[in-house]
């Protein structure tokens, strides 16, 4: 059985991949990478995007290459690791992905990838504010709570920061939680829609379980839940046993997150993320991003929601998030005061 409103919305979709206007560059920088292949492969899969822009310090061409055999309409190209390449890969784009850098080995917090990270998205931050001021810049690269206020000092140490067009990309929260608690629940996760506020490690990472469908879950089913989504990635990176941490998954929140945000542009009414954005929430206490709801629109944030109700429980875990998120965030903005 189909409800009226998916009925409307199915509706709505056809009509909206029927006119929307599809020319739309699209660029992942670190595109050969772990997450950068699935990605670019889901990429070139949505209809939205008519040029896909494939950069790697190693590895670009042949991925590109390789996805450029898919039978679908946009056209892939890969490009050298020089600065032409990269300002060749950059120019024109609409949005770009950047899931450069080195990814988590067993024991490792996010933060301790901050030394290498820092400075690679930096240095990619500089070639988008140069080349593709305009885009929207989605950062995945870690640890994203300090590699996103990174990206916002570089945009406005060059003059061309918009805050509305940069976004931590937190949606693999968002994937777990829905997908955990429909294992809690036995339930289709289709169905299942949890709103994670806050920051993308360990306890910054808030679900709001009170307004998902189950607000009754309680107690230690409760704390289990909570625990595993926000040390989920931790399950991979043992698992993979020193080869990395979460891909195919991020891969697969990253092309959510860009097909959102391709939607939201080309006209589509209601378009809503969680997603780490400047933020007026917790401004009065010196925290100038935050992740929680934004309905998304043609410049990008167009509504970032308030939190909502939450009871005592979550207020403890949003109190724990705000300490550590500060700490991060300041980190990032002191590397590039220092390291310019
Ligand atoms: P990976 O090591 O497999 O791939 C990284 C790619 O970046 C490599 O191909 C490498 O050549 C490339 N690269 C390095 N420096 C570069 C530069 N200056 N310019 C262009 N490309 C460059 O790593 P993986 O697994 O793909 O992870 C990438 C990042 O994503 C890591 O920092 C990881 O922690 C993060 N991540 C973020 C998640 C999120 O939810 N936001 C989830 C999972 C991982």
């Amino acid at each position: 059985m189909f409800s009226a409103r998916s009925i409307f919305n199915t509706v709505q979709r056809r009509a909206f991949s029927v006119s929307a206007q599809q020319n739309s560059k699209v660029t992942v920088l670190g595109a050969a990478g772990g997450i950068g292949q699935p990605l670019s492969l889901l990429l070139k899969l949505n209809k939205r995007v008519s040029d896909l822009a494939l950069y790697d310090i190693r590895g670009g061409p042949g991925v590109a290459a390789d996805i450029s055999h898919v039978n679908t309409k946009s056209s892939v190209n890969g490009y050298d690791p020089t600065p032409e390449g990269l300002k060749a890969a950059l120019d024109g784009a609409e949005i770009v992905l950047i899931p450069a850098g080195v990814p988590r080995k067993p024991g490792m917090s996010r933060d301790d990838l901050f030394n290498t990270n820092a400075s690679i998205v930096r240095d990619l931050a500089k070639a988008a504010a140069d080349h593709a001021p305009k885009a929207k810049i989605l950062v995945i690269s870690n640890p994203v709570n300090s590699t996103v206020p990174i990206t916002a000092e570089v945009f406005r140490s060059k003059g061309v920061y918009d805050p509305r067009k940069l976004f931590g990309v937190t949606t693999l929260d968002i994937v777990r939680a829905s997908r955990f608690i429909s294992e809690v629940k036995k339930t289709d996760p289709a169905n299942e829609e949890v709103t994670v506020i806050g920051g993308h490690s360990g306890h910054t990472i808030v679900p709001l379980l009170s307004q998902s469908n189950h607000p009754d879950i309680s107690g230690e089913v409760r704390n289990q839940l909570v625990n595993r989504i926000q040390f989920g990635g931790d399950e991979v990176v043992k698992a993979k046993q020193g080869a990395g941490s979460a891909t195919l998954s991020m891969a697969y929140a990253g092309a959510r997150m860009a097909d959102s945000l391709l939607r939201a542009a080309q006209g589509e009414k209601n378009v809503v993320e969680c997603t780490f954005v400047e933020s007026p929430l917790f401004k009065d206490q010196g925290i100038d991003f935050f992740s929680s709801k934004v309905t998304l629109g043609p410049e990008g944030v167009e509504k970032i929601h308030e939190i909502g109700p939450v009871n005592e429980y979550e207020q403890g875990l949003i109190d724990v998030c705000l300490q550590d998120l500060s700490k991060n965030i300041a980190k990032g903005q002191a590397f590039v005061k220092e390291n310019p």
